[in-house]
């Protein structure tokens, strides 16, 4: 595979995928080539990985409408040049109008179309307010980084056949769930090379680059935010754009065989998850099993199957809620958590109610930046589904998040994602609702290693789980770390769900053992950066891009 060395300018009408690059001065990996060209000019142009990721974001927000947003929420998980640790929370908040049953009919039973699409599913969002709390680490002015978006929505660029494909999909959605159909929607079919132009974002971006945060929460956007809500009977009210806040966190940081792996915290379930399932395992000697083994693969289910059980019972917004991190997180508990572990033997999960899990909804989208300062970012951000709540805000051009279903709208009642969970989850106005985003970052001697995460929906901490223990234990390259074929067991519904292409050798001794398998066209679109070191400086950045959607890597 040709490995790209250099960040390659941007044409928004004609540009080609590389999945691999690498070079000494910075990089990006992302869900789509313009937005980690953005980003990588950025860098080139005198940014730091905190302001390329801050670029890359907003281009997103363009380039790929259905997880890309500034009507979502996402985490940023960073280590700085200065050897820092950040994490920001900027997750989208119940409105101050929620309350616990508002997704239960007269007679208890939920109404998950309500949680699902339109006005009433969408959390009041935080992106815009992230981006803001990062931008203090970077270096350039907001004004230059926000401009590649602008240029991009208002001059248009050629959509991708998977894009094409996406619009002409949704279309019938995009009709059902706005009172004035977007530009998304049109008479004739979408194609590969169409130019899609979006006016009435890019003068929402401006307001942006000219008012800052404001320019999103308050004046013109706000209001045309109220006025949708207004028109489609949702209830993020314009005090609720007021008052959001993004929050800065202390990190989930914990060491796994000298390596330091550095996550999020609450409201995302994914750093604990991914401490829970790494120190399980890390007594066991997982290399000696071997990769795709039945022993490596059973062992890591069983670990997915005891930490998901964990977070349908205990996780949700600290903010609400006490969450025992610690006892969770502690040796002694997860040793016992273990101690009904039989190689061999599949244990089985108290079947609650079997979730109907929608593998077309998984839309979130990660970038990882690096940049020669040893700067490193990762950032998962979200709309929750594809085109989130499906609805479009009338006149400001951007879609809304469906984040609301990320709240136990019932106790036991699955999600679009089929997970379930209890009071810790349940919703009350201002809660941020639990995440499963795994923004991740390694450290290898102190210094930054590896930049990681995905998008999937509760898949994401399983993919970067296994990214993870390929490339830690299994010794793979990050290209196959992230291409093999993956598999995910999340404690109900009580089975593994696994990719086409998954092995079925391994998965012919796993029924032997009692397991039960759900195939999956693709499990999440990780995003994954090695950096290399000579001594105190930086040998080479590797950068490679799931070879599963329009995923680009970009270095120089
Ligand atoms: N909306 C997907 C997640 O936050 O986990």
């Amino acid at each position: 595979m040709a490995i790209s060395h250099v960040c390659a300018q941007v044409n928004p009408y004609q540009y080609s995928i590389s999945k691999t690059a690498e070079g000494k001065n910075g990089a990006v990996s992302s869900a789509h080539p313009l937005a980690s060209m953005v980003g990588c000019e950025i860098l080139k142009a005198g940014g730091n990985a905190f302001d390329a990721a801050i670029a890359t974001q907003l281009a997103l927000a363009v380039v790929y409408p259905g997880a890309g947003n500034i009507g979502g929420g996402g985490f940023l998980v960073a280590h700085t040049k200065k050897g820092k640790t950040i994490t920001i929370d900027y997750r989208e908040k119940a409105p101050a109008a929620s309350s616990r049953n508002m997704y239960l009919d007269q007679n208890g039973n939920p109404l998950l179309e309500m949680s699902q699409n339109g006005h009433l599913a969408s959390g009041v969002p935080g992106t815009v307010a992230g981006l803001f709390k990062s931008h203090p680490y970077g270096k350039l002015s907001f004004d230059k980084l926000i401009q590649p978006a602008i240029d991009l929505a208002e001059k248009g660029f050629a959509i991708t056949a998977a894009e094409a494909r996406s619009l002409n999909g949704s279309k019938s959605a995009f009709i059902k769930y706005n009172t004035i159909p977007p530009v998304f929607v049109k008479s004739t079919s979408w194609k590969e090379g169409d130019t899609l132009i979006q006016t009435e974002l890019a003068a929402t971006l401006k307001r942006i680059q000219q008012e800052g945060a404001k320019g999103f929460y308050e004046g013109e956007t706000a209001r045309l935010i109220f006025e949708e809500m207004k028109r489609g009977k949702g209830n993020v009210s314009l005090d609720d754009l007021k008052n959001y806040q993004a929050v800065e966190r202390p990190a989930i940081s914990f060491d796994y065989k000298g390596y330091t792996i550095i996550g999020m915290p609450m409201p995302s379930s994914g750093g604990l998850l991914m401490q829970q399932m790494m120190k399980m395992i890390e007594s066991r000697n997982i290399a000696s099993m071997g990769f795709h083994t039945p022993a490596s693969v059973q062992l890591m289910i069983e670990v997915e199957r005891r930490a998901y059980a964990d977070r349908a019972e205990f996780m949700g917004d600290q903010d609400f809620v006490r969450v025992p991190v610690k006892t969770l997180s502690s040796k002694k508990y997860l040793e016992k958590r273990m101690s009904d572990f039989i190689p061999g033997k599949a244990t089985s999960s108290d079947v609650v109610k079997p979730g109907n899990i929608n593998p077309e909804s998984e839309e979130t989208t990660h970038l990882s930046v690096a940049d020669a300062e040893g700067n490193v970012v990762s950032v998962t951000t979200t709309l929750n589904g594809g085109y989130g709540s499906k609805t479009v805000v009338a006149g400001a051009g951007f879609l809304l998040n469906n984040e609301m279903d990320d709240f136990s709208v019932k106790p036991g009642v699955p999600n679009m994602f089929g997970a379930v969970g209890k009071e810790a989850n349940a919703i009350a106005p201002g809660k941020r609702m639990l995440s499963s985003m795994t923004p991740t970052v390694v450290l290898k001697n102190k210094k930054p290693f590896l930049v990681v995460g995905t998008p999937g929906g509760t898949t994401i901490p399983t993919s970067v789980f296994q990214t993870l223990v390929n490339i830690l234990e299994f010794n793979q390259s990050p290209l196959d770390a992230v291409n093999l074929p993956k598999f995910h067991h999340q404690w109900l519904p009580d089975q593994v769900a696994i990719e086409n292409d998954f092995p079925s050798t391994v998965q012919d001794a796993l029924s032997k053992m009692g397991y039960s398998f759900q195939k999956r066209n693709q499990i999440g679109r990780t995003e994954v950066i090695k950096i290399n070191w000579q001594g105190k400086k930086i040998k080479n950045i590797e950068a490679v891009a799931d070879k599963r959607g329009d995923d680009h890597a970009a270095a120089y």
